[in-house]
């Protein structure tokens, strides 16, 4: 970051971190050089302020590479997550601690999502959800809010144990999460989705993108899910979004 007469200018590393790397720093380079990103150069190498990455993501990312399903609105306050909590990819906006604070242990596995994750009264730990370094029977509830969307589907086994094993007896795991439907030939190679989260009084508005690489059905997880053990307690589908309920039995 270069700051010039008080305005910021983000290099293209510090871009493509804003898309989480999904869009490399070749791919930011070569939209500088089309001019589909206005840029200075600073020392020689692109940067851009706020204003024109803000154009880019609307004017060239939204319309050109992304499959948006739009706004979707999640409603946590009837939602019913009891004694410690485990939040896995808890960074980010870190809804489940802004919706119950203290009893959330928040793991992620990318320190500046908890860095920059809102204040909250839970913990947050760096840790991969792959190697949970906590004992076995731990937590009474683990949710994961439109995490798994973001790890690959071959994680997805090992995550899924590792979440079965710090579970306590009857210990319920909780997921929020997108239908992601197969991509077959459209060119397009994100996927978007926009969150309206209702905690209590409060609204939490944020985006989930991430690449368009897998497929997400309603089967996905509960499959999984019922191989390792656990009892599907609820499934509710609403648009793109689904939210199931698991037991440890
Ligand atoms: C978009 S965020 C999920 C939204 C977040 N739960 C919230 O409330 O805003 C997905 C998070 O999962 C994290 N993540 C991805 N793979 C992970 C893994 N193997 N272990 C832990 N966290 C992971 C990412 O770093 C990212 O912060």
């Amino acid at each position: 970051m270069k700051e010039i007469d008080k305005i910021q200018y983000l290099n293209v590393s510090e871009i493509s971190e804003i898309f989480h790397q999904k869009i490399t720093e070749n791919e930011i380079e070569k939209y500088f050089e089309a001019g589909k990103i206005n840029g200075i150069k600073i020392e020689n190498k692109w940067h851009a302020d706020q204003e024109a990455i803000d154009y880019f993501i609307k004017n060239v990312i939204l319309k050109e590479r992304t499959y948006n399903v739009g706004l979707h609105t999640i409603v946590l306050s009837n939602i019913k997550l009891t004694g410690r909590i485990l939040d896995i990819g808890g960074g980010g906006q870190a809804i489940i601690s802004q919706f119950k604070g203290e009893q959330v242990v928040a793991i992620d596995s990318n320190r500046n999502e908890l860095e920059e994750a809102p204040d909250s009264k839970g913990l947050k730990v760096i840790m991969d959800a792959k190697e949970l370094k906590f004992l076995d029977n731990t937590f009474d509830t683990v949710t994961a809010f439109f995490t798994l969307m973001y790890i690959p589907v071959e994680d997805f086994k090992i995550i899924f144990e590792e979440i079965y094993r710090v579970l306590k007896i009857n210990g319920n795991f909780v997921i929020w999460d997108v239908l992601m439907p197969v991509k077959g030939n459209d060119k397009r190679d994100i996927f978007f989705i926009e969150l309206k989260v209702k905690i209590f009084d409060k609204i939490a508005e944020t985006g989930f993108g991430v690449s368009w690489d897998k497929e997400i059905n309603t089967d996905t997880f509960t499959n999984l899910a019922k191989n390792i053990g656990f009892e599907t307690l609820e499934k509710k589908v609403d648009k793109d979004t689904i939210y199931i309920r698991f037991r440890k039995n």
